[in-house]
């Protein structure tokens, strides 16, 4: 889920100073497929201990893996790219030795709650410093600030027991950078950057500290991060491998199931695509499509930009690719809902925020490299 988006940077343009989140609606329950923690194979040319793996898995659109923290471990978190602090449910958290009350508050307000666009939730509790731990790796810090939900008591905050952020310091409601960040700051990962590899039998690796290229074909399309907006960049949007719009201005996020897009875009993708449309308007008004689940349209997003790729050629960057490759949205996570032969697209038209907001069901079936270094992110189709 997206948290806090700043008046005042690139991204805030025209917005209300605003916390914005996504569809945690569903309801906190145990899943039959546990978290498997790996580590990657020792053959890895780079020192095993800067880098990691760990196995996470899907429960309905939000992706998990197990954390210790505290004196509690095996606890499951949300692996979230669009916000940037850890938070528990509430009754979750138990204290090490060396817990420190901060004796501090935290207040978010997650916006979007709900996986059709509309809702808000506020969330408020103490602070604490405690051990928070990646579960089967390396990757253990004796002293993260985390946020134990106190208010409300329930339902809980998150599905499972908590959330774990990897986004900037801009995504953070109590000025801190996200534990990954802080991992990096330790020397504990050889470089500062983190991979999601989402499959869509429900399971997928987060790579630590490096990239796989084991798991992609062919090299990464690298695009640039917005500046302090990790982790936002930019696309075109394609209809059957054709631009229609470029240059849109996005926000990547793990912890959004689906895909947003301001109305006027997704109106003219949906008109371009074939996909039947429905306008509700209200606060947030809402841009629905339907399509015959029997022909699916081919939708996907151009990476880097169109005018990013063009710049990084006429300034030979070493580092942004010089084309733009565009990357579909695989025909089974385009679907959020099926009645028949009708299926519900899940890319949804918002006017709550004025950028396209890039959840899970892109993730799926690609690598996608953040890199912290670099300031980049790296899309590559998953190999298999
Ligand atoms: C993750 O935690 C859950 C319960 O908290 C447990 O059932 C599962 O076995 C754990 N997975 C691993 C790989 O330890
Ligand atoms: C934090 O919130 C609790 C409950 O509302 C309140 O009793 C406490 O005084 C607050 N602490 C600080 C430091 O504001
Ligand atoms: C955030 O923390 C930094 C130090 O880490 C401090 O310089 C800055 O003033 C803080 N900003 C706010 C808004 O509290
Ligand atoms: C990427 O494109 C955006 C919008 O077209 C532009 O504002 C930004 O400066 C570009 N960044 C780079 C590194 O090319
Ligand atoms: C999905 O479709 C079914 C059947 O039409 C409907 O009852 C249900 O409310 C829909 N779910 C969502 C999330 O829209
Ligand atoms: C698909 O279902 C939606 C919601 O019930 C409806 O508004 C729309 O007209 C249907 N489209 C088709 C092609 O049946």
């Amino acid at each position: 889920m997206l948290s806090q988006v700043l008046l005042g940077g690139v991204l805030a343009a025209g917005l209300p100073r605003a916390v914005l989140g996504a569809s945690f609606s569903v309801p906190a329950q145990r899943v039959t497929v546990p978290g498997h923690v790996t580590l990657p194979p020792v053959a890895n040319c780079k020192s095993p201990s800067g880098i990691a793996s760990t196995r996470e898995f899907d429960d309905q659109g939000f992706w998990f893996a197990n954390f210790t923290v505290g004196a509690g471990e095996n606890l499951i978190l949300l692996i979230d790219s669009g916000s940037t602090d850890v938070y528990l449910n509430p009754g979750i958290y138990t204290p090490s030795s060396t817990s420190q009350n901060l004796n501090e508050n935290f207040t978010i307000t997650f916006e979007t709650t709900n996986p059709d666009g509309s809702g808000t939730e506020t969330i408020s509790g103490p602070l604490y410093e405690d051990i928070v731990a990646l579960d089967g790796t390396s990757l253990t810090l004796p002293a993260q600030i985390l946020g134990t939900v106190t208010d409300p008591v329930s339902p809980p905050s998150f599905p499972h027991d908590g959330l774990v952020g990897f986004a900037g310091l801009s995504q953070s409601a109590i000025n801190s950078t996200s534990w990954f960040q802080h991992l990096c700051d330790h020397g504990l990962v050889d470089e500062c950057r983190f991979g999601l590899a989402f499959e869509t039998d429900d399971t997928g690796v987060q790579y630590f500290g490096y990239v796989d290229e084991e798991r992609f074909y062919g090299d990464l399309s690298v695009a640039p991060v917005v500046p302090n907006e990790e982790w936002a960049s930019w696309i075109d949007i394609a209809y059957d491998g054709k631009v229609i719009e470029e240059n849109a201005w996005m926000v990547t996020d793990s912890g959004t199931t689906i895909i947003f897009g301001p109305i006027d875009s997704v109106q003219k993708l949906f008109d371009t695509a074939g996909i039947q449309s429905v306008l509700t308007e209200g606060s947030p008004s809402i841009l629905t499509g339907y399509f015959s689940c029997s022909n699916p349209p081919t939708v996907g997003f151009g990476l880097p930009s169109t005018g990013n790729a063009t710049e990084a050629k006429a300034t030979n960057s070493k580092v942004i690719s010089h084309k733009s490759t565009i990357f579909n949205i695989l025909p089974s996570q385009l679907v959020s809902n099926q009645t028949g032969d009708n299926c519900t697209s899940s890319i949804v038209g918002t006017d709550e925020f004025p950028f396209w907001l890039v959840g899970q069901v892109f993730f799926q079936g690609k690598y996608v490299d953040h890199n912290h270094d670099a300031e980049t992110m790296g899309f590559a189709y998953l190999a298999n």
